[in-house]
């Protein structure tokens, strides 16, 4: 098993570019599935979900054309399947959003449900409950969603929770219904900003992306476009904890301010200088211990459950007592007991953490649990005495696009060791 070797004690300084943001490329993978024509991708991250998605496309008969940038083309027309099986969406709970737009525009399919996953139950109820308003007929029996409809028709619907792939996939399935749909309480995350825009461009009528309140006006058809993905803001995120976190200074291009405000203004409160201006955003520490920062998750423009697990690990060095409220999973403390093995000071109260932070962390052998408690992990060894050892770092491939080139252009010591020689 591959694992990430990381000599701590250097400082992050230097510029780096933010990759595609996972968060809009699979939701806009899946919106080519509406498409009569090829729909052209630009900016597409190296990830293993990237990857899934596509084998999923591929699966359901779409030609998918990887080009040699980061360029990713989806013909639709050849689609002979509406079958989405637990094998590809049990690697990946964001193949869920293959629903609404099969459903949409072929008026039947069979999506597997994606089951538990490491960081908590996440239901998909939300979904199902708004797609059966828009007149679709589902069972769900033997693991899978079954769904059914003439043509969707458009309706209000107003969502319990705020839930991001429930928006994306009830706002795919609204732009090929009959009449207007209304989704209240939609959320507001700026992937669902680009998903919008994405199906803007290929002929779709969505406003309001960015509030809680969508309204999409059904057409008989989507074409083709070509559209590139926003930059990563969670991806940015992390390198600008990253200059935080050893006291260093970094840029990270393709990245907006706007994406981060709640980020950014915890970094600017743990003692960060930043700047920020058209495609950028820098983070000076001017060689400063970071100060504590108290966190709690909620949907955007709050703070952002993604980014958590980071904010731990700086808490965890940071000068005084901090915490660090999950409100989005119940389950997304699981770095917690990896950091404590590198003398870390955490106690977890409910969906707590009371951070204390420490002078210094201590190497160790750490175990990835999910995507960003890898990252938070990363970031911890950076700032840890002696050489750590992430395994288990497929979960940090799902979401992190050469994540040791990147960091280590910024003067990281860290190197990936292949399974044989990991032992
Ligand atoms: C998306 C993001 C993920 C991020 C999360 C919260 C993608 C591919 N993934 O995940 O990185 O951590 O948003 O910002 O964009 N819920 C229900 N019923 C539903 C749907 C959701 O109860 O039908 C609950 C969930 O259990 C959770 C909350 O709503 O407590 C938010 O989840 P949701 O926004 O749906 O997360 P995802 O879209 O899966």
């Amino acid at each position: 098993m591959s694992q990430l070797l990381i000599d701590g004690g250097t400082v992050l300084n230097g510029e780096v570019r933010a990759s595609g943001a996972k968060n809009a490329t699979l939701p806009i993978l899946a919106a080519t599935l509406l498409a009569d024509e090829t729909v052209v991708i630009q900016n597409v991250p190296h990830l293993h979900d990237v990857t899934t998605t596509i084998e999923l496309l591929g699966h359901l008969g779409a030609t998918v054309t990887v080009g040699d940038g980061q360029a990713v083309e989806v013909d639709p027309s050849t689609i002979h399947s509406q079958v989405a099986p637990y094998e590809l969406v049990s690697r990946m709970r964001a193949s869920i959003l293959v629903l609404g737009p099969l459903l949409a525009k072929y008026g039947e399919c069979e999506v597997s449900l994606p089951g538990g996953c490491a960081i908590g139950s996440r239901p998909v109820d939300l979904h199902i409950q708004g797609l059966r308003k828009m007149g679709a007929d589902i069972r769900v029996e033997n693991g899978y969603v079954h769904a059914k409809c003439k043509r969707l028709q458009g309706t209000r619907l107003v969502l319990e929770t705020v839930t991001v792939t429930g928006t994306e996939n009830l706002m795919m399935a609204a732009t090929l219904a009959e009449g207007t749909t209304i989704i209240e309480n939609a959320a507001r995350e700026p992937e669902i900003v680009d998903l919008a825009n994405c199906l803007n461009a290929m002929g779709a009528k969505v406003t309001g992306a960015g509030s809680s309140e969508l309204v999409i006006e059904g057409v008989e058809r989507l074409h083709g476009a070509e559209y590139s993905v926003m930059g990563d803001r969670i991806e940015t995120g992390t390198f600008l904890v990253g200059a935080a976190i050893t006291g260093g200074k970094v840029t990270v291009r393709d990245a907006d301010a706007r994406w981060l405000d709640a980020t950014l203004v915890k970094l600017q409160e743990a003692g960060g200088k930043i700047e920020s201006g058209s495609g950028f955003i820098t983070l000076d520490m001017a060689g400063k211990r970071p100060l504590a920062v108290n966190i709690h998750t909620a949907p955007h423009p709050a703070f952002p459950t993604d980014m958590q697990a980071q904010f731990v690990a700086l808490n965890a060095v940071a000068d005084g007592v901090a915490t660090v409220t999950e409100n989005i999973f119940e389950n997304r403390f699981m770095h917690v007991p990896e950091m404590q093995r590198m003398g870390a000071n955490i106690k977890i109260e409910g969906n707590t953490a009371i951070v204390r932070g420490v002078e210094k962390l201590n190497a160790a052998q750490v175990m990835a649990t999910d995507l960003r408690a890898s990252a938070s992990l990363v970031l911890a060894a950076l700032v840890a005495d002696g050489q750590t050892a992430v395994s288990h770092i497929h979960h940090i491939d799902r979401g992190y696009d050469c994540i040791e080139e990147k960091l280590g252009s910024l003067g990281a010591k860290i190197q990936r060791i292949s399974g044989s020689e990991a032992g």
